[in-house]
């Protein structure tokens, strides 16, 4: 059994990577540095665990893996590379945030469309996409990170439609966690003022979540209520709480 993981070398990729090794699977992994690639290849010395460069906010980079790959049997195909950023919209970078939109929406729907179809002929796969709790309410200071998760969350509510009318064995998840203890705000300049998760329950939840074909994976009780609660009240309340979950720092 072979699982593709973008994004598998750190975070809650990797946590996600080390999930399926447990269950027995192979992992190749992506991103543009090997980052912890070792580590799991030393920890399941019977397993396969390899690593290939490729950077996806590049889409010719998403179509030379999607080549590479045409003639591996995946069984499962994990997109989870992503990055947000926050900051005034008059002070944060427009190059950062469109390529952003490049690789969280654009290399997810160049790579997520391609690897359905390729399962959907072999009539079996499974397919996670690392949403976010962003993709539920808007956020003021991270608006384009909370919208290129919302793309992601709506892209994998269509498809896991569209199986289920093809009465199709493919499966397709959305990950939606709250913050989780990454490179993540090192990486979006932010400081989350809530309580973060711990990236190896998020990881466990996700596989245990994709391995059901659970349509949304949402991990935590809290999340889980706020959820729901936010189907209750106006989008305008919701930007208003996001506000204070996360600051510049
Ligand atoms: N942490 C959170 O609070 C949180 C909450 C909800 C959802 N998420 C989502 O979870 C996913 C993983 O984030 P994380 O928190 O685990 O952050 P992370 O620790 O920073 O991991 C990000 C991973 O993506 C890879 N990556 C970044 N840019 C890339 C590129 N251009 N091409 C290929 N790979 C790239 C990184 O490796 P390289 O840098 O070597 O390329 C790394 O392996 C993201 O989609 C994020 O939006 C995070």
């Amino acid at each position: 059994m072979l699982a593709l993981i973008t994004g598998g070398t750190n975070g809650i990729g990797y946590c996600m990577a080390d999930e399926l090794l447990k269950r027995g699977y192979d992992v190749f992994l992506v991103s543009r540095k090997e980052g912890k690639t070792q580590e799991l290849i030393k920890r399941y010395p019977d397993r396969k665990v390899s690593f290939s460069s490729y950077d996806l906010i590049d889409e010719k980079e998403c179509y030379r893996l999607l080549d590479d790959t045409e003639n591996l049997n995946m069984d499962v195909f994990i997109n989870n590379a992503g990055y947000g950023d926050i900051g005034k919209l008059t002070d944060t970078s427009l190059e950062k945030e469109v390529n952003m939109v490049k690789l969280n929406d654009i290399a997810s729907l160049i790579l997520v469309k391609t690897f359905l179809k390729r399962f959907i002929i072999k009539n079996s796969g499974r397919i996670l996409m690392t949403c976010s709790a962003a993709s539920f309410g808007p956020a003021p200071y991270m608006t384009v990170y909370y919208s290129t998760k919302s793309f992601c969350y709506w892209l994998a509510h269509g498809y896991y439609r569209e199986l289920k009318d093809r009465k199709s064995k493919v499966t397709i998840s959305a990950l939606c966690p709250s913050p989780v203890k990454t490179d993540f705000e090192k990486e979006a300049n932010c400081k989350f003022k809530i309580g973060t998760l711990e990236p190896e329950k998020v990881g466990k939840a996700a596989i245990k979540g994709l391995l059901k074909g659970k349509l949304e994976i949402v991990p935590g009780f809290k999340i889980k209520l706020a959820h729901l609660f936010s189907h209750l009240v106006p989008k305008k309340f919701i930007s208003k709480v996001l506000n204070k979950s996360a600051e510049i720092g």
